[in-house]
């Protein structure tokens, strides 16, 4: 029974200096397991005579009891110490100071595109849109600008191929809105336009507002006010002026430039006119019944002015020193 004292000494120091928990368990096969000293103890009490059996069999099975409560207490002890690591580990030191995430903030165009479109909507114009991929035919031929007609060269164009342009204007999306519904119509279309064009006040893509009136009775009176109420909000002077320069474009007819007030002169800021009998033509929409109006404004003239913009290239330098003031 010296011996059962010895093998519960060794099975304590042994588990005591284990630190990996598989380890452990291998460990406690030596004194558990099949082939384990204590069960070749247990095994070994068969040749014990009847008297002796019953003490050396409890004395066993004590210290193997003793093993296991060690056994079970060293597996507590790894993994409390793992959790323990593992809570070091991810701890967060709440006294660092923040790193400061700044929120972003709408670049001056969008802010300048969603006024427009408000101010539009609230005289009751809906929004339409078209592709920035779009056909010739759409941005040419159907506004009457047949293939070989010089007007064609008023557009410094992106070809994609012979069939696709990238937009060089938002009229076309005029074309596809009347194809696509019937009088009257009453809409604004914003977006991305692309001239092989760039300098302090071209850039190769820049934003348009088209605008498209059709009803049975529409007029240049009704343009005017429009466009001026539009542009007196905007600018938020109540004392801004239109006015129209009479000039071409091949889908309106007559066709003008307009100009805005802006301190002691003028400043144009887009094209417009009634819309050509060709155009209305193209889209099936009688002509002698309906009427319409149509134009288009720059959207980064309108920023610059609104904002004191000098040079149109800085709204597309992602410089954060100069986006940063509009937020
Ligand atoms: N699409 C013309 C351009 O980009 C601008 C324009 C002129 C639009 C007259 C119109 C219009 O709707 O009626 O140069």
């Amino acid at each position: 029974m010296q011996e059962l004292q010895q093998i519960l000494d060794q099975a304590l120091q042994q588990f005591a200096a284990i630190s990996d928990e598989a380890e452990l368990e291998q460990v406690k096969a030596k004194y558990l397991g099949k082939e384990g000293s204590l069960t070749a103890l247990l095994k070994g009490l068969g040749k014990l005579s009847a008297e002796e059996r019953p003490a050396a069999g409890a004395r066993i099975n004590q210290v193997k009891q003793g093993i296991e409560a060690a056994l079970q207490q060293r597996r507590d002890a790894l993994q409390q110490s793992k959790l323990a690591q593992k809570l070091a580990a991810e701890a967060l030191d709440v006294t660092l100071p923040g790193r400061g995430l700044g929120s972003g903030g709408l670049h001056p165009v969008t802010r300048t595109l969603e006024r427009i479109e408000q101010l539009f909507h609230s005289l009751g114009f809906a929004t339409a849109s078209g592709p920035e991929i779009e056909r010739d035919f759409y941005n040419f031929t159907a506004l009457n600008i047949p293939e070989n007609h010089p007007a064609r060269a008023m557009h410094d164009t992106f070809y994609i191929d012979p069939q696709h342009v990238l937009r060089t204007h938002t009229s076309p999306v005029q074309v596809r809105y009347m194809e696509a519904n019937q009088p009257p119509l009453k809409i604004i279309s914003p977006g991305r336009v692309y001239r092989f064009d760039s300098d302090a006040t071209h850039s190769p893509m820049f934003h348009q507002v088209e605008g498209l009136w059709v009803d049975e009775e529409i007029s240049f009176a009704n343009l005017k006010g429009v466009v001026q109420d539009f542009l007196q909000r905007f600018f938020e002077r109540d004392d801004l002026r239109v006015r129209f320069r009479p000039s071409f474009f091949p889908f309106t007819e007559p066709s003008a430039e307009m100009d805005m007030s802006w301190k002691d002169g003028w400043l144009e800021i887009g094209g417009c006119g009634m819309v050509h009998p060709n155009v209305l033509k193209h889209v099936n929409i009688d002509s002698e019944k309906y009427l319409g109006f149509a134009f288009g404004l720059g959207v980064e003239r309108l920023a610059m002015l609104r904002y004191g913009v000098s040079d149109l290239r800085q709204f597309y330098e992602s410089d954060l020193r100069f986006l940063k003031q509009f937020n």
